[in-house]
C-alpha cells in the first residue's frame, strides 16, 4: 500500500484537485484506492458523491477527526487530501505514516509566502527522507517567469518541482461532474496527461 499526502497550508492552491485527480487515476489503472479527506470541509467527499458509478470506482471517508492517522490497509492507495492549514502534531503524525507528499504551489507572491515555514517544517521533519517531498507547481506553464520566479524560491528548500500543470478549465470542469482527467473521454485530455507524467513518474520510484 501506497500513501501519499496533498498538502500546502495556502487555501486554494490545487490539493483537493490534486488528490481527486490522482485519486481517479489509480482508479483508471485498476487499482483499489481510498480518498481520506482530512478537511472539515470535505471537498474530495463531496467529488466523489458526484462521481458516475459507471467509473472507475474511488472510495473514500473523512478521517479528519481522528487523533492518529490510521490508513485503511485493504487498499493499493491511500491519498490524504489535507486541510489549509495543516501543521503541528497532526502534520508530524501524518509526515511518519505516509511514503510521499505533493505540495501544490501557485507561483505567486502570496502563495509563496504562505507555504515558506512549511516547507520549512518539512524539511525539518523528514530529515534522511526527504526524497518523499515533491512540489507540484499549479497553474502554471513552465517557460514564464513566474515559472522561474517559483524555481528561484524553491531552490532555498532543495525540494524538486516533479510537475508543471497548466491553468486549464479541464480540472474545474471534470472535477463539477465528480470525474478526473483520466476518466473517459480522454482525448481531450491529452495534453494535461503530459503534465502528469512526470508526477506520477515520481509517485512510482
Ligand atoms: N490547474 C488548474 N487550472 C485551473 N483551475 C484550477 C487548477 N487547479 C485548481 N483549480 C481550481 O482552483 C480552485 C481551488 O482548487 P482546490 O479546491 O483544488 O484547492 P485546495 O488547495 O484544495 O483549496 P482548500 O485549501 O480550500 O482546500 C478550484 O476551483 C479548482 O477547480
Ligand atoms: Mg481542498
Amino acid at each position: 500500500m501506497q500513501a501519499i499526502l496533498v498538502a500546502n497550508p495556502k487555501g486554494g492552491c490545487g490539493k483537493t484537485t490534486l488528490a481527486t485527480n490522482l485519486a481517479g487515476y489509480f482508479a483508471n489503472q485498476g487499482n483499489k484506492v481510498t480518498l481520506c479527506d482530512l478537511d472539515r470541509q470535505q471537498s474530495s467527499l463531496r467529488w466523489m458523491a458526484f462521481r458516475d458509478p459507471e467509473m472507475a470506482p474511488v472510495t473514500g471517508y473523512f478521517a479528519g477527526n481522528q487523533v492518529m492517522f490510521n490508513p485503511p490497509q485493504d487498499v493499493d492507495q491511500v491519498v490524504l487530501d489535507a486541510p489549509a492549514g495543516l501543521q503541528g502534531y497532526k502534520l508530524s503524525d501524518y509526515l511518519r505514516r505516509v511514503d510521499k507528499v505533493i505540495v501544490p504551489v501557485v507561483p505567486s507572491i502570496f502563495d509563496m509566502a504562505a507555504t515558506e515555514d512549511f516547507l520549512n517544517s518539512l524539511r525539518q521533519e523528514t530529515r534522511g527522507r526527504r526524497q518523499m517531498l515533491g512540489i507540484v507547481a499549479m497553474r502554471v506553464d513552465p517557460r514564464t517567469r513566474a515559472a522561474v520566479m517559483l524555481e528561484e524560491f524553491l531552490r532555498h528548500f532543495d525540494i524538486p518541482i516533479v510537475s508543471y500543470l497548466r491553468n486549464t478549465q479541464n480540472y474545474v470542469n471534470v472535477a463539477a461532474a465528480g470525474l478526473s482527467v483520466f476518466d473517459p473521454p480522454r482525448a481531450k485530455f491529452k495534453r494535461d496527461h503530459e503534465q502528469w507524467d512526470s508526477l506520477l513518474q515520481w509517485l512510482s520510484d
